[in-house]
């Protein structure tokens, strides 16, 4: 048996080294080697053997196939060697061609519309200045001038979380924390989230306001006509025109609603702005005195304008998006246009 191992030794050995790829090779460390090969053949005739004789018959086959496995070895490393050489000769690799390449996210949306909010506006000295999204009910009702039972709380549909917590239906609270912590006068905005109890095509449960408040002494409904003018220009473009309207907010007096003309069809009426030509961005207005007086200031000495834009709605006009839902679907398709 010892003799037959030593020939197929041999001859698998010689075999071996005449093999010119790895693949051949491999065929052949099968046939010698593998499972059903020549070797495991040899070995099923140990049984034949007596007790006696076994062990040492045994070891020694074993011997002569740790070395036909080293031989295997070896000559893969010269094969892997000689095919890596010949593919460095042959192929040549160019270090400078750019990569594949890989894809790249953008800014939502809706912070690219907040930023360029801020951005425009804090050129005329508002900062930014946030606020919490679970209020109490007096921060976002009664210090704002709407007292329980006002009719003006069905304004909004609230979501309530006990009986004197609310989930921000906008970001006027953020006026009351900004006079209590601060000292006028007062130039802020507070982009940020809020809730109401809605939805379809153009209104979201969760969507997003933009508040300004000035506090200053001898505010006018003209500073305010002023400093939206110069906003609406600056993000929608230099033709736009902006119009106010009489409207009620419990907490401003007067009150305006802001339009600016469509961007869209440039005020000749579209699918857009509903074919009037104008769209509602926000609500606006001089600061109510009771409004001051709740968050501590002087409603003789200071007064101030506020307002509040819907960013989804500047987003939507801007850029001609009629479902408010799309922004919160996180479809690539449609971030990425955003880029
Ligand atoms: N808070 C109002 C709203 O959500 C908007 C507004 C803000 C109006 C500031 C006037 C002044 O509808």
């Amino acid at each position: 048996m010892q003799k037959k191992a030593k020939l197929i030794l041999t001859e698998a050995k010689e075999a071996f080294e005449k093999s010119p790829t790895t693949k051949l090779l491999y065929d052949l460390k099968v046939k010698y080697l593998g499972k059903q090969g020549l070797f495991s053949e040899l070995m099923k005739g140990l049984g034949k053997l007596s007790k006696e004789d076994r062990p040492q018959v045994g070891k020694e086959v074993n011997i002569v196939k740790n070395e036909l496995e080293s031989a295997y070895q070896v000559r893969l490393q010269q094969l892997d060697d000689l095919e890596m050489n010949k593919k460095l000769q042959t192929e040549h690799l160019d270090l400078t061609l750019p990569g594949p390449d890989a894809p790249r996210g953008n800014q939502h949306p809706l912070t690219q519309t907040m930023q360029e909010i801020v951005g425009i506006l804090s050129k005329i000295g508002f900062t930014v200045r946030t606020g919490p999204l679970i209020e109490t009910d007096w921060y976002n009702f009664e210090a704002l001038n709407i007292p329980k039972d006002h009719p003006a709380r069905d304004m909004q549909d609230t979501f309530y979380i006990d009986d004197t917590h609310v989930l921000r239906t906008h970001t006027s609270p953020v006026q009351i924390h900004t006079m209590q912590d601060e000292k006028p006068p007062i130039r802020i905005l507070s982009p940020g989230s809020v809730f109401r109890c809605d939805a379809d095509v153009t209104h979201s449960p969760n969507f997003y306001q933009i508040e300004g408040l000035l506090i200053d002494k001898d505010v006018s409904m003209a500073h305010l006509k002023g400093t939206i003018s110069f906003f609406v220009k600056q993000y929608f473009g230099t033709k736009i025109k902006t119009r106010f309207r009489p409207s009620f907010f419990p907490f401003t007096e007067p009150s305006a609603e802001v339009d600016c003309s469509c961007p869209q069809c440039n005020g000749k009426g579209c699918r857009i702005c509903s074919h009037t030509g104008w769209i509602e961005i926000g609500g606006s207005g001089l600061v109510h005195p009771n409004v001051i007086k709740s968050a501590g200031l002087d409603s003789d000495e200071f007064t101030g304008y506020a307002f509040g834009f819907g960013v989804e709605r500047m987003a939507m006009i801007k850029y001609g998006v009629d479902d408010i839902r799309l922004f919160n679907e996180n479809d690539v398709r449609f971030l990425g246009q955003f880029n």
